[in-house]
Formats: structure tokens, sequence, C-alpha cells
């Protein structure tokens, strides 16, 4: 068998686990999550996330690390080597690393310009008139890049591992400290209730199904994110921990975000309106009003700027994997070639703002429930809506019906070596139930079901 040298290990456990956590937790965690939530049902939806956490989430997320560690090998390869058919799966989820991280790049950037704002009053943004310019946003994008991509140069145990021991523990005091802060402003009720007040009436499929498209994209799946970190993990390590540890911590910091955001948009009497707007339109105007207000603002922002940057940079390594792995580039070269091939897909995404905005890369499809979209649009919906649903779900038929769940759990249990009491269940969740669900998913997104 081919070893690969110098492609990097995990120095630590607690390490690898921090990084992978990293990846999940991002901005679908700070502003994506809250606001579905509140708008769905509030813990009714978090109720039905739960669940189809541990069904799906958990079920894919010990798939991915598996065939990771197994292979220790790239999306690509790890495919490659189990079947050569299925090669092209892992190809499209390195593709698909690309296009999240054109749009992504550019939200990374704008939380840039948002923190130095800060010191100043970030309320004093013009959020609207920033994001439509040509050049600004594009220098910010410049920056996240090569924040992202220093990370990535030092390698999995000096680069990776590192940053994310740093930013890992900082994000969570500081989420801490905002929730801290949201939750005890007065009429800070009025936004925990929004927020948490169960509706069961507003469950219905849709929503079921919008609750699964998010477990998806919050916890990195889809697109061999997880199995290129798992291929860095030696076999001693336990895949069934990580395989829940990684959602709670993914799932605290989503609920956490949303106790940071609705009591102080509530107690300032401002709208909860969702998207971007939310995040750098509306917290701005409540940070203005706190006291000590620059420095909560400064806090904030730092910690969307980590989590979009532990997030980014395991995106960069799925790429720098593929390149260092498949086409046996060195790693400095690799991550350079990933970066700026990103860069220059977020060109684009970040002039569709402005001065692109009418530049459609998807027509309108009104049958299929798709409105016409520019590049920052369609790269979102092409990727969340269209090839996440689908890497996922082929990776369960993959590791279910090809590869095969007796092998899978050899590798769980380390040859038998280990217990894993639910490997029953997790065969019959891996065949059956989440690819069928995965599929509605992907069905419910064209307008199909
Ligand atoms: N999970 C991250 C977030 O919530 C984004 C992300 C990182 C991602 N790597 C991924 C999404 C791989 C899908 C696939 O912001």
């Amino acid at each position: 068998m081919k070893e690969i040298v110098g492609r990097g290990k995990w120095a630590s456990k607690a390490g690898f686990v921090l990084a992978a956590a990293g990846s999940a937790v991002g901005l679908g965690n700070l502003w994506k999550f809250p606001y579905m939530a509140g708008e769905n049902g509030g813990a009714a939806f978090v109720f039905v996330y739960l669940l189809l956490l541990g069904l799906i989430g958990m079920t894919v997320m010990l798939a991915e690390l598996t065939v990771g560690r197994h292979t220790q090998l790239d999306a690509l390869g790890a495919y490659k080597k189990l079947s050569a058919k299925w090669a092209w799966v892992g190809g499209m989820g390195v593709l698909c690393a690309f296009l999240i991280m054109a749009f992504y790049t550019v939200v990374g950037g704008w939380a840039i310009k948002y923190f130095f704002g800060s010191f100043a009053g970030a309320a004093n943004i013009d959020f609207g008139a920033f994001i439509t310019a040509p050049m600004e946003p594009l220098i910010y994008t410049l920056v996240f890049c090569v924040l992202t991509w220093v990370i990535v140069f030092y390698g999995i145990g000096g680069g990776i591992e590192k940053a994310s021991k740093i930013m890992m523990p900082l994000l969570f005091i500081f989420i801490i400290i905002i929730a801290v802060r949201s939750c005890t402003l007065p009429g800070a009720g009025a936004g925990l209730d929004y927020y948490l007040n169960p509706d069961f009436s507003k469950i219905n499929g849709e929503v079921i199904l919008a609750a699964m498209g998010q477990v998806f994209f919050s916890l990195s799946l889809g697109m061999g994110c997880m199995i290129t970190y798992g291929s860095y993990l030696d076999r001693d390590s336990s895949l069934t921990q990580s395989a829940w540890m990684i959602p709670a911590l993914d799932t605290t910091i989503a609920f956490l975000a949303g106790l940071a955001i609705f009591p102080a948009v509530f107690a300032f009497g401002m709208q909860p309106d969702g998207g971007p707007g939310l995040m750098f339109g509306i917290l701005p105007q409540v940070f203005d009003k706190i006291p000590a207000g620059t420095f909560f603002a400064a806090i904030f922002f730092l910690l969307v700027i980590f989590a979009a940057l532990t997030s980014a940079i395991s995106l960069l390594e799925v790429v720098t994997a593929y390149f260092v792995d498949e086409k046996s580039v060195k790693r400095s070269v690799a991550s350079v070639i990933g970066i700026m091939g990103i860069f220059i897909l977020a060109i684009p995404c970040s002039l569709s703002m402005g001065a692109l905005a009418n530049v459609h890369v998807i027509p309108e499809i009104a049958a299929m429930n798709i409105p016409a979209m520019g590049f920052f649009d369609s790269f979102d919906f092409l990727t969340s809506k269209v090839m996440l649903p689908l890497g996922g779900l082929l990776l369960c038929i993959f590791v279910g019906w090809v590869w095969g769940t007796d092998k899978a759990i050899d590798e769980i249990t380390e040859g038998g070596g280990k217990s894993f009491p639910l490997g029953g269940i997790w065969s019959i969740l891996v065949k059956y139930i989440a690819p069928v669900a995965i599929l509605m998913v992907f069905l419910s997104g064209f307008g199909v079901i």
C-alpha cells in the first residue's frame, strides 16, 4: 500500500474534536439556527432538530469519520480506494468545497469589516452600501482568505489543530458572555419567548425538512469534510465518541447563539429579520444602545470571525488534501492553489451583491420553486440544497451497500476490540433510514414532494 508521507496527523484527541467542532460551528450556527428556530415554532423546532440530529446527523457523521480513518485519504482518494467507480462522488465534494468557500469567504470578510468597524461604532456602517460596493468587501474577503490559508499552510497538528485549540475555547467563552449580557437586559423576556416558546402547530413537513437541511450544513456533512478530518486520526481514537461529541458541541453553540441574539433584539424593540440583515444590520444597532456596547460588539464580531475561520479552514483542507494525496503536490503549493481558486470564485460572489446583481447564473424555474439567482445565491443554493444532500445520500448508499456496514463496523470497533453496542441500529440507519430521509430533503428542495 502506498503510504503518503508528510500528510500529517492530529497531535491529540482533544485537538481533533475541537478542530472538527470548529468546522461544524460556523455562520450556520450563529445566524441561521436561531432565526430558523424563532420562525418555526421555537422549542418545537429545536426538538425536531435534535431528533433529526440523532437519527441522521450522527449517523452520517460516524460514517464519514469511519471512511476517513479507514482509508487515511482525502475525499476523492477515500472513495476511489474502496471502489474506483465511486471516485467522482469524492470529486464532487472537492468541487463543493470551492463553491461553499466562494461565498463563505465573502461573509467572513464582512465580519472582519464589522470587527474593525465596531471600535468606531459598528452601527455607523451602512450594511447595504458596504456590501454593494465593488472594492472594499473584496479586500476584506482577501484578508479572510489569507488568514484561512496561513492556518492551513501550517498543516494539521501545527496549524489547524493549534488554531482551533485557541479559537474554540475563546469562542465558547465569548458566546456565553454575550448570551448572559443579552438575557439580563431589561425586556429580554420577549425575545426568550419568541425564541423558545414551543409552538407545535408550526411543525409541518416543510419545517421538518428545513430542520434536516440545517443539520446537514451545520455539521459540515455531505462533501467529505469529515472524511478528510477523520483521515488524520490514528486507529486508537474513538469514532463513536467523536460522532456524538461534535454534534453536541455544535448544537450547544447554535442554541447559545439564539440566547445571545433574540433577547437583545427584542429588548430594543427591533424586528428579528433573518439572514445577514440580522447579524450585520440589526445587531450593531442593538450594541449601540448597550452600555459598553463597543466592547460587546468587538467581542461578538471576533466570535463570528473565529467561528467562520475554523469552518473555512476545514473547507480549504478538503481541497488541500485532495491536491496533496491525489496530485502529490506539497502542502504549501496545494493550499495556495486552493485559496487562489477560491478567491477567484469569491470575486463574482461579492460583486453579485452590487455590480453583478442582475447577472443570473441560475434562471428562474418556477415549477421547481427555483428563483433566478446571482453568483452568491446560486453557489449557496447549489451546495446546500443540491450537492450536500446528494453527497450525504450517496455516502450512506456507499457505506451501507457498497463498502458494507460490516466492514465499517470492523473499522469502528478496531476489529472487534472496541465495543459498539449501537452497531446494529447504526447499520439500519445508514442503509435505510438516513438515505430515505435525505432523499426527501432533496426532493422537497425542488418542490417534487
Ligand atoms: N458547518 C459550517 C457552518 O455551520 C459550514 C461548513 C464548514 C460546511 N464545512 C462544511 C458546510 C462542509 C457544509 C459542508 O457554518
